[in-house]
């Protein structure tokens, strides 16, 4: 693949576009919550053991090698943690992490100039791979198999062809949608890991560590409830532990009790499964409106008035999970759970033949 550079300027981001790359680094609380109570090694990072096991195995391997580690490539619902181990990765290499993602990579120059700002063993963390353009693509191509890029410089007669090599680096990619990677990407990657939705006993050791960063108190009921709320999901968790403090700031004595937690994720209409309200928003449309089901994304989004993208990476993953929603060639239906769930009574015939 050979990239035209008519005014030889790839190298330059623009300042807007280096705002996109961030480099990893220890952060004010306030300021970015999230980034703060990220874990930075194996020892605190929480859940995903299988996964952790081998990573440890695959960085001892590498190091003893002397060589960067092999480009990885994690999918899975969002909020498991997956710029998070990106991160732990790099530091238990004692490398840097460039952090960026595939929709800030739009012109040529943007993924060039991030490669060609890499240092020998750098980590470069590309989030929603899956959006790469086919260009910036096949720029990865031979940067990630040979650790150079091929760039043309010129107009039509005066063209000239250039290999300029790169530092070897490792490539970290993220991806809710791992079945929309191209084969050829997908290929380069050496290593190739789902992250799973955290249990309940995880989610409350994560949102213990967390009340501990943010001097919260909370005991382990506490911590229980909430994780019974969350999704399998440490963002999610992290946000309901911040949002119950308020209540318990507010309204009791500042500590996070299960009842204080219960009556808390009630107000703001989290139910015990930890569905939000556009979640039973979609699924009682889909029951009142379309008979359980099945009806196309496109009608849902319309109806419930959220854009196709978020229902299928935000509410579908966890729905799926836990069997309120099923996926078919013909669009979503619900389960005879999701009535039992909501409150129905199965009456309709689509359904009472599931029972
Ligand atoms: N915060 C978010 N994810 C976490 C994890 N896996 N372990 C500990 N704290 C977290």
């Amino acid at each position: 693949m050979s990239i035209i550079s008519d005014d030889n300027d790839f190298i330059n981001i623009s300042d807007e576009k280096q705002k996109t790359v961030v480099k990893a680094e220890i952060c004010d609380c306030d300021k970015n919550f999230e980034n703060c109570i990220r874990p930075k090694s194996f020892d605190t990072y929480i859940g995903q053991s299988a996964l952790k096991d081998t990573l440890k195995i695959t960085i001892e391997a590498a190091k003893k090698r002397e060589q960067p580690l092999d480009h990885l490539l994690f999918y899975g619902p969002p909020g498991l943690g997956k710029t998070t181990l990106a991160g732990v990765i790099a530091q238990e290499m004692g490398v840097d992490i460039k952090i960026t993602s595939a929709p800030a990579l739009e012109r040529p120059r943007d993924i060039i100039g991030i490669l060609m700002s890499l240092q020998g063993g750098e980590i470069l963390f590309i989030d929603e791979i899956h959006r790469l353009n086919k260009v910036a693509e096949e720029i990865l191509y031979p940067a990630m198999e040979d650790f150079y890029l091929d760039m043309t410089t010129g107009k039509s007669q005066t063209v000239k062809t250039l290999r300029v090599p790169l530092p070897k680096f490792t490539l970290i990619g993220a991806t809710t949608k791992a079945g929309e990677l191209s084969g050829p990407l997908r290929d380069r990657f050496g290593i190739i890991h789902r992250l799973e939705f955290y249990t309940e006993k995880e989610l409350s050791q994560v949102i213990k560590r967390t009340a501990g960063i943010l001097n919260i108190e909370i005991d382990e009921k506490g911590a229980l409830a909430i994780a019974r709320r969350s999704r399998g999901t440490p963002r999610i968790a992290n946000r309901l532990v911040k949002r119950v403090s308020d209540f318990a700031l507010v309204k009791y004595n500042g500590k996070i009790t299960e009842p204080v937690a219960d009556e808390s994720l009630d107000i703001l209409k989290i139910d015990e499964f930890g569905l939000d309200t556009t979640d039973r928003n979609l699924l009682k449309l889909i029951i009142e409106k379309y008979d359980g089901g099945p009806v196309g994304i496109e009608t849902i989004a319309a109806a419930i008035g959220e854009d196709v993208r978020t229902i299928e990476d935000v509410c579908e993953p966890f729905l799926l999970q836990v069997g309120l929603l099923q996926r078919t060639p013909r669009g979503r239906k619900v389960s005879p759970a999701t009535y039992r769930h909501l409150g129905y009574k199965t009456t309709n015939s689509n359904q009472q033949s599931l029972f």
